[in-house]
């Protein structure tokens, strides 16, 4: 196990004042490691991370499984959770702004910048394939104060799968050449000054940046629900960041789901493809 802190800090990553990683080679799942610190340890700060080079147990929405081979990122950031636990999946959205941020702040080979884009509720896409995924879990620690564990995985290096729920993609595809530990220095810092501005503008400032990136308004989107597909026009986000749809059964107001490919409206709802990676 190595430890960096912002103080003494190797050349990458560069971290914000007070946060710290401790780095593993491989570990079950970094969110399930940084839940067992907090959990037995105690003692934490926001800004505290696990990062790992692979995982053995890499979770992801919805009880599936985070495919997790070398080369990408994996990692799982402690946030202290917001005073009303209703609020805390706005974090996740957060997350998703300021991992767009970060992509699109990293060096190109190619002139053009790609479509990075934001799919409901915390996916980030590129020209509409996943990249990354996030998967935000509460947890208490022994002075019963709540912290989100924010888990996030981006794929730097190709990823082939057959039985994703969402098409994956790389950074690499999109001729982004860079390093887990360069995303971390990129991440941390837009993930910081996100945090901030949520804390001190709230939601409202994080969705509508969410929006600038998410669906067209009006497009035409499917959600896997536990019960079956639910289809409509995007009409946008609630003030908490339920997913807003007008179905032909009229308004859909969505907490928990998962937006579909476009096409695959009949294929596996939520929870039903535990092999999927990638989604
Ligand atoms: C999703 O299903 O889209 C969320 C995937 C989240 C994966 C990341 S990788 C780092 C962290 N550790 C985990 O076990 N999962 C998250």
């Amino acid at each position: 196990m190595t430890w960096f802190t912002a103080s003494r800090a190797p050349p990458e990553p560069h971290l914000p004042p007070g946060w710290r990683v401790m780095e593993f080679d491989s570990l079950d799942s970094t969110n399930a490691a940084l839940k067992r610190i907090v959990e037995q340890e105690g003692d934490v700060q926001e800004g505290l991370m696990v990062w790992a080079n692979t995982q053995t147990a890499g979770r992801g929405r919805a009880g599936r499984v985070w495919q997790s081979p070398r080369g990408n990122v994996y990692v799982s950031i402690l946030i202290a959770a917001p005073e009303s636990l209703a609020q805390a999946p706005e974090l996740g959205f957060v997350a998703a702004v300021a991992v767009r941020e970060t992509i699109l702040e990293l060096p190109r080979h190619n002139a053009g910048a790609p479509k990075v884009s934001c799919k409901w509720p915390n996916d980030i896409l590129i020209e509409g394939e996943k990249v990354c995924g996030i998967l935000p879990e509460l947890t208490t620690d022994d002075q019963k104060r709540s912290w989100i564990v924010l888990g996030i995985g981006i794929n730097l290096k190709t990823v082939a799968l057959d039985r994703a729920a969402y098409p994956p993609t790389a950074l690499s595809v999109h001729q982004i050449d860079t390093s887990p530990a360069h995303v971390l220095t990129v991440l941390t810092r837009s993930l910081f000054k996100w945090l901030q501005i949520w804390r001190e503008q709230g939601f409202a400032a994080i969705r509508q940046q969410w929006c600038d990136c998410g669906p067209d308004l009006g497009a035409n989107i499917a959600v896997g629900l536990p019960e079956g597909a639910v289809s409509g026009e995007f009409i946008g986000l609630d003030e908490d960041g339920a997913l807003l749809l007008e179905t032909r059964k009229g308004r859909r107001r969505i907490v928990v789901g998962d937006v579909l490919f476009p096409g695959s409206e009949t294929g596996p709802a939520t929870g039903e493809n535990p092999d999927a990676a990638g989604d």
